[in-house]
């Protein structure tokens, strides 16, 4: 019986924590499998090089990526930002059992306010941000990088981020498209 009661105040945290906007205004959807490869290749894995998942869900893109700069010996940092405790413990249990675990990050916090400061990885001289969030966010908190650095590479997936049409280069995906940016 108490385990019952358990298991059900769990399945109603989780439920708080996915169903309202205060927790996450930005519902949970992952990239689709399908374009993984594609938007893996997007984000052009280099030496020195730090790939950071604004809304990072369950870090299909991060540990992705984490496994192809493992494979081809890159120096490359990788940091998962999310909101959702839920989230953020299912990539923490992930990451365990990881190959490329020490240069995978973690981060909980809002994308809306994070200070690039926690972001910021000593050794790194280039940062690709990836981003699958709804276009009326995704201007804001572009906003709010380029206030803090300059020169960056903006990966969206679906969504393309009108404020840099300039430097677009559209990827055509199998199910969405991926739009690449450069930002000087
Ligand atoms: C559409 S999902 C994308 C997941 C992942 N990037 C992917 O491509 O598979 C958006 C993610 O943003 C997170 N999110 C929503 N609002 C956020 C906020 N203010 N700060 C940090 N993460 C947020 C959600 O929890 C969700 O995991």
């Amino acid at each position: 019986m108490l385990l019952f009661f358990i298991l059900l105040v769990i399945v109603f945290i989780i439920i708080v924590l996915f169903a309202f906007p205060r927790f996450s205004p930005i519902p949970y959807f992952p990239s689709n499998n399908r374009d993984m490869k594609l938007i893996v290749n997007a984000l052009e894995l280099r030496n020195n090089q730090t790939v950071i998942d604004l809304g990072a869900g369950d870090g299909a893109v991060i540990f992705a990526a984490a496994e192809k700069a493992f494979k081809q010996k890159l120096n490359v940092g990788f940091i998962a930002v999310d909101i959702n405790p839920v989230l953020i413990l299912i990539m923490y249990i992930r990451r365990l059992f990881h190959r490329n675990r020490k240069n995978i990050r973690i981060v909980r916090d809002d994308i809306f306010r994070i200070k690039f400061d926690k972001l910021h990885t000593p050794n790194s001289i280039f940062y690709t941000f990836y981003l699958y969030i709804s276009p009326w966010y995704l201007e804001r908190v572009i906003k709010n990088l380029e206030l803090k650095i300059k020169n960056f590479a903006v990966i969206s997936y679906m969504y393309p981020v009108k404020s840099l049409k300039k430097t677009e280069r559209i990827i055509k995906g199998l199910k969405h498209d991926v739009f690449c940016y450069n930002v000087n």
